[in-house]
């Protein structure tokens, strides 16, 4: 799931030494149904929150997607709240995890704006134009954008957590395509006196079509939904993941099945906790012995637990709880 990084081996280095990180990541909300996908980054950053015991920050982009989406203000900074929603059902501890709206947060806080601010006084536009292909008809809001999503990494943004220091350290998990933003962040980060992040980088989950495309939240057959029901679980795999098995059973169990292009495969890789399980089921289905309907029931079984049971958590998550963790507050460590 996670398939390279940037200087995480600095991080734990001085982890081990009594160093202290924070992590950040974030999420776009663009669309009130996030998809299973999703929720990778996010359960990688759990997984390691849970791990080293450090502070988190999450920067819901609200602005972005007002500036590059057909979205208002108002609906953008609801989206955002929505999909507050479902990060927080994945079990985050409000004491160590501060969620923000650009759109809210920025304008209260003083510490974050200087921090993008001396972003944006080093990076030229023709910088910007090289990383993200902005041209002479970009509008203002995206060419300054990347100093916003930069601004998280740097710990002064954050005075009410880290106390006014600018030197703690950031590890950011998130997936491939946020790379150039963070390409950008660690080179300005010297000429700040900053710290540069570390970057761990996670794979899409493909679409259920095939290995070449990335899940997408605006394409109903190609995503599976944190809202899906059983049923509808069910229906997509059965009848849209991708098979690596053969025409006829006769076939399937004479050549067996390609794991390196079934999609069920690769889910499962993702979702089976169980290794050896996984493993198994590798063996028997490239030697013929399992079938594409077997596989498949494996992972919808699976699937259906994780969607169902977050869906559960969800409820749960109150207006109040969404509150509680968008406060600028600071979290339980002291620095
Ligand atoms: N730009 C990201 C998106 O569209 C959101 C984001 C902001 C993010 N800061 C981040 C993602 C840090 C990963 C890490 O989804």
């Amino acid at each position: 799931m996670i398939f390279s990084h940037r200087d995480v081996n600095l991080i734990l280095d001085a982890y081990e030494k009594g160093k202290p990180f924070f992590l950040y990541t974030g999420r776009g909300p663009s669309s009130e149904a996030m998809h299973v996908g999703h929720l990778i980054p996010f359960m990688i950053t759990k997984w390691l929150q849970d791990i080293f015991d450090v502070p988190l920050v999450i920067q819901l982009t609200d602005d972005e997607k007002f500036l590059w989406k057909d979205l208002s203000a108002e609906e953008a900074r609801r989206l955002a709240n929505e999909n507050a929603k479902d990060i927080i059902a994945l079990g985050f501890d409000v004491d160590k995890t501060f969620i923000f709206s650009d759109m809210d947060y920025i304008g209260s806080s003083p510490d974050f704006y200087r921090t993008m601010l001396k972003v944006q006084k080093c990076v030229t536009f023709n910088q910007v134009k090289g990383i993200f292909g902005f041209g002479d008809s970009t509008c203002i809001g995206k060419i300054s954008f990347p100093s916003i999503q930069a601004a998280p990494s740097f710990s002064s943004s954050f005075p009410q957590i880290f106390g006014g220091r600018k030197d703690i350290q950031c590890l950011i998990p998130c997936a491939i395509d946020q790379d150039p933003y963070f390409r950008m962040t660690r080179d300005v980060a010297p000429r700040l006196g900053f710290p540069k992040p570390a970057l761990l980088h996670t794979t899409f989950l493909p679409a259920l079509q095939g290995a070449m495309t990335k899940m997408s939240a605006s394409d109903a057959v190609s995503s599976l939904y944190l809202t899906d029901t059983n049923a509808q679980i069910k229906k997509k795999i059965n009848k849209y993941a991708f098979s690596g098995g053969q025409a006829t059973v006769e076939e399937h169990r004479r050549l067996g099945g390609n794991v390196d292009v079934d999609v069920s495969y690769m889910y499962l890789t993702f979702f089976m906790e169980d290794d050896d399980k996984l493993k198994q089921i590798r063996e028997d289905y490239s030697s013929g012995k399992m079938l594409t309907g077997e596989l498949k029931k494996e992972l919808i079984g699976i699937l259906q637990k994780v969607v169902s049971e977050h869906i559960e958590r969800r409820k749960q998550v109150t207006d109040e709880t969404v509150k509680e963790f968008m406060t600028p507050r600071k979290l339980k460590y002291n620095y």
